[in-house]
């Protein structure tokens, strides 16, 4: 079910509810979205680090993944991906900060300085243009990494801005392994 229809579940539950006659019914109902509003805890817990299984990806694919209400690209590289990650000249990027809250926000963009592993193999980044906020497609762009439709932002493999507006790489956020196959976000 796509986003768009779940809300529009839980919009149509809700006008039910909210619609559903006089008395006890209609009363149970009104305080209910007011006590969830004031009691938003455990929701906010639940969202700010998640797991997730990566254990059916393919070398080459990537996923998408909803995250603090943003998506998310997890992206397991194949060789040729890597290599040509690695193989950029510093000099040519428009950015030359990693842009990794794994460390130290002033390192240099190198390929390894924005990997989950050392291999390079895994590379998580929040999947939301720096230019005005689109999401980028994967496969895509005059680099081989992602490319944004919305005014032509060119990323290269390690999802560094090549060409186009958007003035920084792709944010590398928190996460690691946690097991050979579960990456934990946040
Ligand atoms: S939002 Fe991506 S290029 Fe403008």
């Amino acid at each position: 079910m796509s986003n768009a229809e779940d809300h529009a579940g839980t919009r149509r539950d809700f006008l039910y509810y909210a619609t559903a006659g006089t008395g006890a019914v209609a009363v149970g109902a009104a305080v209910w979205p007011l006590v969830n509003q004031m009691n938003p805890s455990a929701d906010v817990l639940a969202l700010s680090s998640i797991r997730v299984d990566v254990s059916s990806l393919e070398v080459g694919s990537q996923l998408t993944v909803k995250w603090l209400g943003k998506p998310v690209f997890i992206r397991r590289r194949t060789e040729e991906e890597i290599e040509a990650a690695r193989a950029v000249d510093m000099a040519d990027l428009p950015d030359p900060i990693a842009q990794n809250e794994n460390i130290n926000g002033s390192e240099p963009a190198l390929d390894a300085n924005r990997t989950l592993d050392e291999a390079g193999e895994w590379l998580v980044m929040m999947g939301v243009c720096t230019h005005l906020g689109c999401v980028p497609l994967g496969d895509a762009g005059d680099f081989g990494g992602w490319f944004c439709p919305c005014h032509g932002s060119h990323y290269d493999t390690a999802g560094r801005i090549r060409k186009g507006p958007a003035p920084t790489n792709l944010p590398v956020p928190v996460a690691e392994f946690v097991d050979e196959t579960t990456i934990k976000l946040g």
